[in-house]
């Protein structure tokens, strides 16, 4: 059939792996879509610095390249302007997004779900939550037919790598995270890792899905790692217990006796016979109660570029493959009305 044109949003630690997984897989994905897979374009700020990108792909005109006969834009620039402008404007012209971005989605994901629904085009996003782990699609999809009750786990790999070696090697959290970083797993601005606030997007986006309630990063009562010490992680492990952060995502009932939402992120102790407690490095973990379906988890690499483009790649083959055969994926703008938790108040 006609190739499926793809348009490509930002060449960092997990664009560099798109572009290679794109290009090594190419027969399999035009077996699995129906239709070839190509690349038409890379948006970068500083094309000079991209010599694994055929040159004649780069253009620093992400605008547009998203304007012309692309389509499927998959953003991977991370952060809320330009990528906000650029992929309401793709939605608008009907054109399929994949995105890993989570501070956009936590922030503005009702103005995208919106923009998708109306010209009804896809928008995926495995990959902003939980790197490589199948988890997004499972809320949206598998279990769509259930009433999930509560969403847990540990959602960050840069501080669970960080309390992981603070915990077995004792190594300082300075160099862990600079260690951290050098891996590709820290945020351009490991800040947001430390302090929660990439965990807190994350839960804002499950909490949405969950709970079909529009919950926004400011929802979510935040606290990092921060302030947590090697004292802390020793005294904890003297306990039998384990220093993780958590992201918790409850159904609950309030003072009126109506339904709520609640949504938080700290740093807590937990057993280390619980299954969360042997989660260690960059890896993450992500428990799910549903009503029907019971407990389940989900657990695998939760940072770094190829795990995290893995789960991009499996969002470009659904929307292609949508695309071939004119079908579409959920739905996320039709919400219900639960009340979120204001911050701090659980
Ligand atoms: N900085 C993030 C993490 C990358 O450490 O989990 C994956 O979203």
């Amino acid at each position: 059939g006609r190739p499926v044109r793809v348009a490509l949003l930002g060449c960092g630690t997990v664009g560099t792996e798109v572009v290679r997984l794109l290009h090594e897989q190419a027969d399999d994905l035009t077996a699995r879509v129906g239709a070839p897979v190509e690349l038409v374009g890379v948006a970068v700020r500083r094309p000079n610095k991209h010599r694994e990108v055929p040159a004649e792909l780069l253009t620093t005109d992400a605008a547009g390249l998203i304007d012309s006969d692309v389509d499927v834009v998959v953003e991977v620039i991370g952060g809320i302007e330009p990528a906000r402008t650029l992929l309401l404007a793709a939605l608008r012209a009907g054109k399929s997004v994949v995105t890993a971005n989570k501070a956009l989605l936590a922030e503005h994901g009702g103005e995208l779900f919106e923009a998708a629904d109306a010209s009804g085009a896809d928008l995926y996003f495995e990959a902003a939550v939980a790197g490589a782990i199948p988890l997004l699609r499972p809320l949206r999809e598998s279990l769509a037919g259930d009433r999930i009750t509560r969403v847990m786990g540990i959602v960050n790999g840069t501080t669970n790598f960080i309390l992981s070696a603070m915990d077995g090697t004792g190594a300082s959290y300075a160099e862990t995270l600079e260690e951290a970083t050098q891996l590709g797993y820290a945020e351009a601005d490991p800040t947001a890792d430390v302090d929660g606030f990439d965990a807190a997007a994350k839960a804002a986006i499950l909490a949405s899905l969950a709970f079909h309630t529009r919950v926004t990063a400011a929802d979510v009562h935040r606290e990092g790692i921060a302030s947590v010490t090697a004292a802390d992680v020793a005294a904890a492990r003297e306990l039998g217990r384990a220093v993780k952060l958590l992201a918790i995502c409850e159904r609950e009932v309030d003072e009126t006796g109506g339904e709520a939402v609640s949504v938080r992120v700290h740093p807590a102790m937990i057993p280390r016979s619980h299954p969360l407690a042997g989660v260690n490095g960059a890896f993450n973990a992500v428990f799910v109660e549903a009503e029907a379906a019971g407990q389940l988890m989900f657990y695998g690499q939760g940072a770094g570029g190829a795990p995290t483009a893995s789960a991009v790649l499996g969002d470009l083959v659904a929307v292609a493959r949508n695309r071939v055969v004119g079908g579409r994926g959920p739905r996320e703008s039709a919400y219900a009305d639960l009340s979120v938790r204001p911050m701090g108040q659980t």
